[in-house]
This record gives structure tokens, C-alpha cells and sequence, in this order.
């Protein structure tokens, strides 16, 4: 086969739509709470405490690795670390993340601070290095960030919400605010990201978990301008793969491809095939089997999986993955059948 099959990481391969042995995978959320290795080490430390000390992030990182067989590693972190890094506290309580002082008007936009990644946090470039160290090349590093609109519905919304009304409301009363606080997230995001590939990731993620709560006409306006600001940043200061997560999006479909992800990742909601029919030319694909299928025994996975290969049938630019991240209650045995089976073990 051509040189760069042996040079260049699958992963990177794939989502340059280059011709590839097979597609590769890797697991959302791999570093999660259903690998029992994750949870002994998260009974003795806090969440952030983990976030914050790259040794403890670089090895809940390396764990999936031997486990699962996947073909790349995501760092150990949150997408919420910047926006602490910007003054904005967050705590993560048993029900998820909380922010103390979520932002509601215009001076508390303007108060935002955009962070410099090697003061304001380090600990995320170091727990790459020593992740690094420890693969030695056997896998790249994806490095990652949320989208501006997913971190402005937390910074907003001061945590997860149903509706999102809050961030609904300054979007419409205040949208110069918005869209200011959209460009600082833009910026963050570059920085971030940028920090992250010096340090040695190979391929970055951008988290729009719920960018599927906007209207079309929202996201044209608000998400997807600020989204492509990231990605033109990003690309202009990393040159790294960049892919885009979209979370309940089918009908941003068309809008995402603009926002000039080399890969467009996708929810179980969409099928495979048809994104690769529509826009296989300008993007590579990832997913997306629905995670709650991994409830189910291994061969239902393994026929689920066999639906989505049908579905790409063999084109180029292919990342398996679930649809969203792995929930934490499923056993350990049927994630390692998702991968078997995606691998074609
Ligand atoms: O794959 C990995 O483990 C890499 C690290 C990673 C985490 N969060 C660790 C984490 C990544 C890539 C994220 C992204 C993230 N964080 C997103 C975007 C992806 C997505 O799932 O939509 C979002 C929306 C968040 C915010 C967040 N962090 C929430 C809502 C929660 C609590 C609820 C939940 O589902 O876990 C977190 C906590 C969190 N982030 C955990 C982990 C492993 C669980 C913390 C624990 O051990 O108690």
C-alpha cells in the first residue's frame, strides 16, 4: 500500500478521506465510569482534582487502550475547563456540573477573560505530554474543546437545562451580547485547541453536544459563524484534523458541513450512508451507533455494527463511534464487542 499507511495514524488517514486498511474507532467518553480501573481511582479524587493533575489524567486516558483495542486516545479533561480558565467557577455535583455565577448580561460578557492555556491551565498540555510518553506513538491523541454554543448554553444556562431558556433569552434580547460571547468562546477554543496539538495531539474534537436545540435560522446565526471562527483558527494555527460533534442535529445537516470540520460526527439519528450520499465529498463521517445499544447482548451489537458498515459500504473517510459517549452503567464486555466487531476482529 501507499507510504502514509504505514506513517500516518489511521485515524488521521481516515479523516483526510484517505484510502485505509480499515476504518478506525474509539469510544466518546472512553475514559468514563464504566471501566472499573476509571472508578478506583475516581473513589480516592474529585473530579476536578483528576482534571487537574496530569498524571492522574494522562493514565484514566491510557486505560481504554489496552482494554478496548480502539485506535486513538481522548485526553482525560472537560469541555467546561476553559470556561473556569475565563472566571467562571464550576463545580461538579452528583447531578452534573453547576456554575456559581452563570453570565446574564451584557458587562458580564464583557467581563469574560479570554485565557492564555499555559498560565490559566496547564495541567491540560502536561497530561498530553506524559499520555504521549506513555504511547509512544501506538495511538494518536485527539485533544478537544466544546463548541461556543454548547459552552455559552452552560455559561449561560449555569449548567445542563431542558430548554435552555436562559441562553434562549440573551440570544433574543441581548444578541450583540451573544454574539460577543460567542466570538470570546471562538477564541478560547483556537487557544485551547492550539495549546493541545503543541502539546501533541494529533486530531482535535469540538463538542456541540446541543447545538440540536437551535432552529435552523438560530444556528445559521449564532452557532454556525462562530463555530467556523473556531474552525478557521484552529486550522490556520494547528493544521491538525478537526472534527465536529453534533448532538441532535439532523436538520442542521447542510449548515454543519460549512462550518469546515474535515469530519462531521453524528448522532444515531442520521444514517451514515445518506450523510456520505450528501456530503461524502467534503467530509469524512464518525458514529454513531445509538449508545444505549450497547445495552444489548453482543451479537445484537455486532448486527447493529453490520447495518452501519452496509450503510457506508467501504467508502473512504469512515471513524467509527457511538452516536454520543458510552453510558456508565455498560459492561465492559459489550464495549469491547463494539470495537471487535467495528475493527471486523
Ligand atoms: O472520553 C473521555 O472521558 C474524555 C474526557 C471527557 C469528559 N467530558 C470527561 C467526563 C470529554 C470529552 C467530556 C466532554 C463533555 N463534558 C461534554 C461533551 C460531550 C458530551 O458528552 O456531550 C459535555 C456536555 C460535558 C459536560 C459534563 N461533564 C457533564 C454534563 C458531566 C456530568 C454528566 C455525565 O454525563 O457524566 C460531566 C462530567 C464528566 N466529564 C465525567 C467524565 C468522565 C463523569 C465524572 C465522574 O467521574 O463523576
Amino acid at each position: 500500500m501507499t507510504q502514509h499507511l504505514a506513517t500516518r495514524p489511521l485515524m488521521v488517514a481516515a479523516a483526510r478521506r484517505e484510502p485505509v486498511t480499515r476504518a478506525p474507532v474509539w469510544i466518546m467518553r472512553q475514559a468514563g465510569r464504566y471501566l472499573p480501573e476509571y472508578r478506583a481511582i475516581r473513589e480516592k479524587h474529585g473530579f476536578m482534582e483528576m482534571c487537574k493533575t496530569p498524571e492522574l489524567a494522562a493514565e484514566v486516558s491510557h486505560q481504554p487502550i489496552e482494554r478496548l483495542g480502539v485506535d486513538a486516545a481522548i485526553i482525560f479533561s472537560d469541555i467546561l475547563i476553559p470556561l473556569e480558565a475565563m472566571g467562571l467557577p464550576v463545580e461538579f455535583t452528583e447531578k452534573g456540573p453547576k456554575l456559581a455565577q452563570p453570565i446574564r448580561s451584557v458587562a458580564d460578557v464583557v467581563g469574560l477573560r479570554i485565557p492564555e492555556p499555559a498560565e490559566d491551565m496547564p495541567f491540560v498540555a502536561e497530561a498530553i505530554r506524559i499520555l504521549g510518553q506513555r504511547l509512544a506513538g501506538k495511538v494518536p491523541i485527539i485533544g478537544f474543546s466544546g463548541a461556543p454554543f454548547t459552552l455559552a448554553s452552560y455559561a449561560v444556562d449555569g449548567g445542563g437545562s431542558k430548554d435552555y431558556a436562559q441562553s434562549k433569552k440573551l440570544m433574543v434580547t441581548e444578541p450583540k451580547a451573544f454574539g460577543l460571547l460567542l466570538d470570546k468562546l471562538a477564541e478560547t477554543i483556537a487557544r485551547s485547541l492550539e495549546a493541545q496539538v503543541k502539546a501533541g495531539a494529533s486530531l482535535v474534537q469540538i463538542f456541540d453536544s446541543w447545538g440540536g436545540v437551535l432552529s435552523e435560522s438560530a444556528y445559521r446565526e449564532f452557532a454556525l459563524p462562530a463555530t467556523r471562527k473556531a474552525v478557521e483558527m484552529t486550522r490556520t494555527r494547528t493544521g491538525v484534523p478537526i472534527i465536529y460533534y453534533l448532538g441532535g442535529g439532523p436538520h442542521l445537516l447542510t449548515p454543519s458541513v460549512r462550518t469546515g470540520a474535515d469530519v462531521l460526527s453524528v448522532d444515531w439519528r442520521l444514517d451514515l450512508g445518506k450523510v456520505l450520499d450528501r456530503h461524502g465529498k467534503k467530509v469524512a463521517v464518525q458514529g454513531n451507533l445509538d449508545p444505549t445499544l450497547l445495552y444489548a447482548d453482543p451479537a445484537r451489537i455486532r448486527a447493529e455494527v453490520a447495518k452501519i458498515r452496509a450503510s457506508v459500504a467501504g467508502r473512504p473517510g469512515h471513524i467509527w463511534n457511538l452516536g454520543h459517549g458510552i453510558l456508565p452503567d455498560i459492561p465492559v464486555e459489550h464495549a469491547r464487542a463494539f470495537v471487535e466487531a467495528a475493527r471486523g476482529d
